[in-house]
């Protein structure tokens, strides 16, 4: 598995996504693209918790393929950081969870946290991608493009 921590953020993310490409080429399966994706995120970066959450439903996110810690099972719309980025269909960016209305927390050591909604090729909703980092102000502008870039290849664009 890579180690980017070192790596200046930009390089970390395009080297990757290009590794993430070659693992998971030709499999076309969402399971199994979240679990490799998950697994090369969370150890790449050393994160607290990197996973998804499914919209399997019509009330809100099931617990999907992670990394980490035991996670809450399920998330309504709009609750949470991770409702929210399901609700509004936009990845959402918190600094300090401690000063996020509604934040849930499933492990006591989160402070910071990334979440970056998953559409399929329809641009159907599909899951959410979660990360929580033990440090406050983790996540920034290069990891919501990073980020974004990976599950657009992963989800939307299809691997063929
Ligand atoms: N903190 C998330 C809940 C999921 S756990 O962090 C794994 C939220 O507020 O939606």
């Amino acid at each position: 598995m890579m180690d980017l921590r070192h790596q200046p953020k930009d390089r970390a993310y395009a080297q990757l996504h290009a590794y993430a490409v070659v693992v998971l080429g030709g499999i076309d399966d969402d399971i199994a693209g979240m679990a490799t994706m998950s697994a090369l995120i969370h150890h790449a970066f050393g994160f607290l918790w990197t996973g998804f959450y499914r919209a399997v439903g019509p009330q809100g996110l099931l617990i999907g393929p992670y990394q980490g810690t035991l996670g809450c099972l399920d998330i309504a719309f709009g609750r949470g950081v991770c409702g929210t980025a399901a609700a509004e269909r936009r990845t959402v960016v918190v600094p300090d969870v401690a000063r996020f209305p509604g934040h849930i927390a499933c492990d006591a050591r989160a402070r910071s946290e990334i979440v970056v909604p998953v559409f399929d090729a329809a641009s159907k909703l599909i899951a959410v991608l979660d990360i929580d980092s033990e440090k406050l102000g983790t996540f920034d502008h290069e990891d919501t493009a990073g980020l974004e870039r990976m599950m657009r290849w992963f989800a939307g664009e299809g691997r063929g």
